[in-house]
């Protein structure tokens, strides 16, 4: 079992990486890397999610550019990941939707969430480094990787060997986001 302290250690240095090298992520690696992804918990277990892993290198490219703002050079770092996680939300089972009428809150967009934190983290834990993307072109993604329309296409996860620095950490301070026993 992982030590907590070097539990918390993992997640406070995952970062947003954007800049990568072109090494080749190792197979056993991306293996496990989407196995975190998949072993995520979901609303009554509903799974609503699909990986799509993106690593033939021209497809990369095409995704890559649905996903870059040329004017404000956002994104345009996709280009170098040498794999692209593409997650196409899938529909709820009917507890999960039951759930979520009667709650009024949309359980699966939360568990496409913690799937995306799952990769990240194992990820990092590969010594790979990711960075979710939620700015792209869904409907070009769509149509470049056969995904039926009816369905959404909610984020992107890029990986590679990371070329960044580690940065220290920005968040905003615990008193202003923590609170016991009352608001
Ligand atoms: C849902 C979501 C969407 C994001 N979309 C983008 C994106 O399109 N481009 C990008 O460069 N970073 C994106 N990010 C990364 C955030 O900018 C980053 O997580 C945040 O600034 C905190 O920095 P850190 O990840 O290095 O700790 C996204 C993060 C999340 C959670």
């Amino acid at each position: 079992m992982t030590d907590g302290k070097d539990f918390l250690e993992l997640i406070i240095s995952r970062q947003s990486d954007r800049k990568y090298s072109d090494r080749h992520i190792e197979k056993e690696k991306l293996d496990r890397i989407i196995e975190a992804g998949r072993m995520a918990p979901s609303a009554c277990n509903a799974q609503p999610w699909k990986f799509i892993i993106v690593d033939d290198p021209e497809l990369v490219l095409k995704v890559a550019d649905a996903a870059s703002a040329k004017l404000i050079g956002m994104n345009s770092f996709v280009a170098q990941a040498p794999v692209i996680i593409v997650i196409v939300r899938e529909k709820s089972n009917m507890s999960s939707k039951v759930g979520a009428t009667i709650k009024n809150k949309d359980y699966s967009l939360f568990d496409i969430g913690i799937a995306t934190e799952n990769i990240c983290l194992q990820s990092k834990a590969e010594g790979i480094g990711s960075c979710i993307i939620g700015w792209f072109d869904e409907k070009i993604i769509r149509k470049l990787l056969e995904i039926p329309r009816s369905k959404r296409v909610e984020l992107l996860i890029t990986l590679g060997y990371s070329l960044s620095e580690q940065r220290e950490k920005r968040r905003k301070p615990a008193e202003e986001k923590v609170s016991y026993n009352k608001y």
